[in-house]
């Protein structure tokens, strides 16, 4: 089965290996990219990988995926914690969105662990670091698979 999935980083995710790597890791984002990348090409996957630290650009490219992709592992950085634009984008379009965070979203400040675009995805990935990316395209993949085999 032909299948093509869309990872989203949101700000400050291009900072990877910068950005706190006591709590981010000290692996760059190109590393991070790379990884996904192979871990896609071990599934038999095709995988677009998008960035942005903006709001709308994030939203038109999920407006795009849903005529061109599967399904979409997002991590949306702190725009999970407030933006409804992005939650009703997700809504809008039919196909599975994983949320992903690297770190433990629920052991941190307190407004983190409010997540608004949580209850419109398929599933949510936190804390595993970099791994919570590789888990969601897993588990993105076997959804796909499952719900296509149920049809
Ligand atoms: C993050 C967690 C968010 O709270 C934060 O704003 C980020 C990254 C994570 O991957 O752990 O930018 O989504």
């Amino acid at each position: 089965m032909f299948m093509n999935i869309l990872v989203i980083h949101g700000p400050n995710l291009n900072l990877l290996g910068e950005r706190e790597p006591g709590i981010y890791g000290e692996e760059t984002y190109d590393k991070l990219n790379n990884d996904i990348k192979t871990a896609a090409d071990g599934l038999g996957i095709s995988c677009e990988i998008f960035q942005s630290n903006h709001e709308g650009a994030i939203i038109d490219k999920l407006h795009e995926a849903r005529k061109s992709c599967s399904g979409v592992v997002i991590n949306a950085g702190a725009y999970t914690h407030y933006s409804y634009a992005i939650r009703d984008a997700i809504a809008a379009i039919r196909i599975p969105c994983i949320e992903v965070h690297i770190s433990n979203v629920f052991a941190r400040d307190e407004f983190r662990s409010k997540s608004v675009i949580a209850p419109v995805c398929a599933a949510s990935v936190s804390g595993f670091g970099r791994d919570s990316y590789i888990l969601a395209v897993e588990g993105l993949v076997r959804m796909i698979e499952r719900r296509s085999d149920n049809k």
